[in-house]
């Protein structure tokens, strides 16, 4: 596996292969890997021949206060799980190469798909997101990228920006892969004490808790987000950001489901902030 950390480096090797007939995939990651990054390799693999994995940390995606400054490292870690993974190569980019001085655009998705959710009370995440994910299509020129139903609305943002700036990549979202007890792999699952990461398994609960209601008819968001944040209401340790049901497509706010839709929750742990979701239907992806 090849490590690049000059930022000219994988649009060399992105032509070198592209230029023998082969498709490149690329899944961008801020490292601290687990099982559900991994999943999104094994996925890239089956859309192309050579699979770059891009590591990181990405500070303008960060907000004041926000935990940039402790986010998990473990980069020989990584490093050996990309290896054991069959990536070709890891693209470990420097901030200072990213973001020169004098570094002054920004990619910033505008409307329902960036207002509410995370977006209500992360301002300019997406924007740092969007920001940094064309930059990596343009270093990378991957025929096809990887990304996570676990982050939806990022997923749908890099979607919108993708079409509408015209890159040729192929989007392709892939499903939440989880704990044992339910609980949706991150990073950030690392800062949760042990009573925490116990109670934590209320979001996947409340989220089955949507889905069995929405199955047994209920179509009436209001009833179903009531249902959904009793129970990650009945751990005393979690606070909730948000329950909300959105339109799975534009994740406008809905009243009454009649088409695909997106419950989506935002519950701190402490100061732990944790995202899960579903679709209502539950079937797919985003
Ligand atoms: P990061 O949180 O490291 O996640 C990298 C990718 O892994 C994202 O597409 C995310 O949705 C996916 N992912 C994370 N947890 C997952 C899980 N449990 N199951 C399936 N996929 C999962 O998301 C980012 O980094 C950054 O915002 C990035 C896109 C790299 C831009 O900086």
């Amino acid at each position: 596996m090849q490590i690049l950390r000059r930022i000219d480096e994988p649009r060399a090797l992105a032509r070198t292969c592209k230029s023998r007939g082969e498709r490149v995939a690329l899944v961008p990651t801020m490292g601290y890997l687990h099982e559900g990054h991994l999943s999104l390799v094994r996925i890239a693999r089956q859309h192309a021949d050579r699979v770059v994995v891009s590591l990181f940390v990405n500070p303008t995606q960060f907000g004041p206060g926000e935990d940039l400054d402790r986010y998990p490292r473990d980069f020989e870690r990584d490093r050996a799980l990309c290896e054991e993974a069959g990536v070709d190569a890891l693209f470990v980019p420097e901030a200072a190469d990213m973001y020169p001085q004098g570094f002054s655009t920004s990619v910033d998705v505008h409307g329902t798909l960036t207002k509410g959710l995370c977006g209500a009370s992360r301002p300019g995440h997406f924007a740092g997101v969007a920001t940094v994910v064309a930059k990596l299509f343009n270093l990378c020129e991957p025929d096809v990228a990887v990304f996570g139903q676990k982050d939806a609305q990022q997923a749908a943002v890099i979607r919108r920006f993708t079409e509408d700036l015209n890159l040729a990549v192929e989007i392709v979202v892939a499903p939440i892969v989880r704990e044992a007890d339910g609980l949706a792999m991150s990073s950030r699952n690392v800062y949760l004490t042990q009573d925490e990461r116990a109670q934590a398994i209320v979001l996947k609960k409340s989220l089955g808790a949507a889905v069995a209601l929405f199955d047994r008819g209920e179509r009436n968001t209001a009833a179903i987000i009531n249902e959904a944040e009793d129970i990650v209401a009945s751990a005393p340790l979690a606070r909730i950001s948000y329950v909300e049901i959105v339109d799975a497509r534009t994740l406008a706010p809905v009243d009454v489901i009649e088409r695909p839709a997106l419950l989506a929750l935002a519950v701190y742990f402490g100061k732990t902030r944790l995202i899960d979701n579903t679709l209502l239907p539950p079937t797919g992806v985003l």
